[in-house]
């Protein structure tokens, strides 16, 4: 299979590339630039090189550069943003910077005759967001598009088919960024578009049937679409040598836990062992008010829980996990600060011994594994499933979380989705759900006073979960939500509708 190398230089994008290019069929993957070598890049046999942008100036101390003689391998490459000037910078070229030539946001591009920009014309938007500029191009590159403040917007080395464009073509933002990079995949690397979800599901089942042939797979099946599409795949591949373990904590959605339970074991067959832990997790959270210790004690519960399961099942000879991409790219970025500690309820004890570790979906980005499971037949709604954190609604009551609460918060919850699903307003937000507060207030319902628990509708608009906006929803749907909620859940007496971006909040409340 040919592939595109990403080498990343700390660019916001980097992620954004790789599925730009895994879009055109064409398989990526992305490695900081100090975790590969020149000779590395030369066995792997990469069809193309993408540098991409970064933060960074390429004449700073601690910028981060690369081996020149990537540029003479032989193999096309493309630099985006401070990859189009490392590569001038690397050819001998020079770089500059200066306030007066920054440019921020959609810019107007003229392009000229190149293979890069067939079928791009002449005059169209590009979103840039530079201030070092190319003030003087290396030996043997020609601009090939220019801005009123940029002269060489773009640059080439056709002979050694080398390319830099100032610009992101990666973003939506740039009109003819999907048909620039197609041109860089198909005209100038020589790509064939061979990387396909059939054949991936074809190749990926029939590996794992000759690789694990006569072995026990161990699975923890979270109802999550990563490890849903995993079991199914690992099924088909080895049919009950699988063992999945669906451990319900008892803070699951509302009828989640048996949606699971039935899609697995009677849809798919699958040999599936539920545990129903709700009594054992709720005594342990018995009092506990606060947030980390929630986090904490649900993540050791779920340990505990999967040892016992383990000791049951005697000799465990492969652990599966739904590991996707973005979980093991390292990135050309320092660490960022953390917020919370997120549990991710995979989380497996160092006391259960298995020989292997298998990860069907490590090559895979989400939206990659969403086609696997609709073509895999997984049902719509865990295929697209919103996410859905480890700890369940232990973080979505808030303070001391008791049976009566849970039963409350999963009530409001189904109401607020299916009022969402009828305006069929999924596509619209990322993530939506119910919090229950801890203080009660005030109402009136007919002539009686009552004295209920407020629930606090949330939904929110993000492209990567770090940042987000809240949804703007419309007011008739809040009102049928809050309406529907005040009327049919007891004991709830007000509705609000929170309308905090993260930053500030975070998009959970615990
Ligand atoms: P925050 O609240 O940090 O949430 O803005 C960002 C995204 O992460 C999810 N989230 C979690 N996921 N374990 C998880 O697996 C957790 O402990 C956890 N806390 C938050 C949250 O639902 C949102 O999608």
């Amino acid at each position: 299979m040919e592939k595109i190398l990403v080498l990343d230089f700390g660019g916001q994008y980097n992620q954004l590339i790789a599925r730009r290019v895994r879009e055109h069929h064409v398989y990526a993957e992305i490695k900081p630039y100090n975790k590969i070598t020149v000779a590395e890049i030369r066995r792997a046999g990469y069809a193309g090189i993408i540098f991409t942008g970064g933060p960074h100036s390429v004449y700073d101390k601690t910028s981060p550069h690369y081996d020149s003689a990537v540029l003479d391998l032989g193999i096309p490459i493309l630099g985006i943003c401070y990859g189009d000037q490392l590569m001038a910078y690397m050819a001998g070229g020079t770089v500059s910077s200066a306030e007066s030539s920054s440019e921020y946001g959609k810019t107007k591009v003229c392009v000229n005759c190149s293979p890069l920009f067939k079928d791009v014309p002449s005059e169209s938007i590009c979103w840039m967001s530079h201030t070092d500029y190319i003030s003087q191009l290396p030996e043997h590159f020609v601009g090939v598009a220019h801005t009123d403040k940029c002269s060489y917007a773009a640059m080439c080395d056709a002979e050694r088919k080398l390319y830099g464009v100032q610009f992101h073509p990666e973003v939506t933002h740039t009109d003819y960024g999907k048909q620039i990079l197609k041109n860089f995949l198909f005209e100038i690397c020589g790509c064939h578009a061979d990387w396909k979800m059939d054949d991936f599901i074809r190749s990926t089942v029939d590996n794992l049937h000759w690789k694990l042939k006569g072995k026990k797979v161990f699975l923890a099946l979270s109802g999550g679409v990563d490890s849903s599409v995993a079991a199914v795949l690992l099924h088909k591949a080895i049919g009950e040598n699988l063992v999945c373990v669906f451990v319900d904590h008892g803070l699951l959605r509302k009828n989640e836990g048996d949606f699971v339970e039935q899609t697995f074991r009677d849809r798919f067959g699958m040999s599936l062992i539920r545990v129903n832990a709700q009594d054992r997790f709720l005594s342990k959270l018995s009092g506990v008010t606060e947030p980390e210790q929630k986090r904490k004690i649900i993540g050791e519960e779920f340990i505990r829980v999967f040892e016992d399961e383990a000791k049951k099942l005697g000799e465990i000879q492969v652990l599966a996990q739904g590991t996707i991409y973005p979980d093991v790219i390292e990135s050309g970025k320092g660490d960022s600060a953390v917020i919370k500690s997120h549990h991710n309820v995979g989380g497996l004890p160092d006391v259960i011994s298995f020989d292997e570790i298998v990860e069907p979906l490590r090559d895979l980005f989400k939206d990659e594994v969403r086609e696997v499971g609709e073509k895999l037949g997984i049902p719509h709604e865990l295929v697209w499933r919103q996410p859905f954190p480890g700890p369940g609604l232990a973080v979505r009551v808030l303070g001391e979380i008791t049976e009566e609460k849970l039963e409350i918060l999963q009530e409001a919850d189904a109401i607020f989705r299916e009022e969402i699903a009828g305006a069929h307003l999924e596509t619209m937000t990322n993530q939506y759900f119910a919090v229950l507060m801890d203080s009660k207030s005030v109402g009136v319902m007919g002539d009686a006073r009552t004295y209920g628990y407020t629930v606090a509708l949330r939904a929110v608009s993000t492209d990567d979960f770090m940042t987000a906006e809240w949804t703007r929803l419309p007011y008739e749907v809040l009102e049928r939500a809050s309406s529907r909620i005040t009327n049919e859940v007891k004991s709830i007496s007000r509705v609000v509708y929170d309308i905090t971006s993260k930053p500030p909040a975070t998009v959970e409340w615990e």
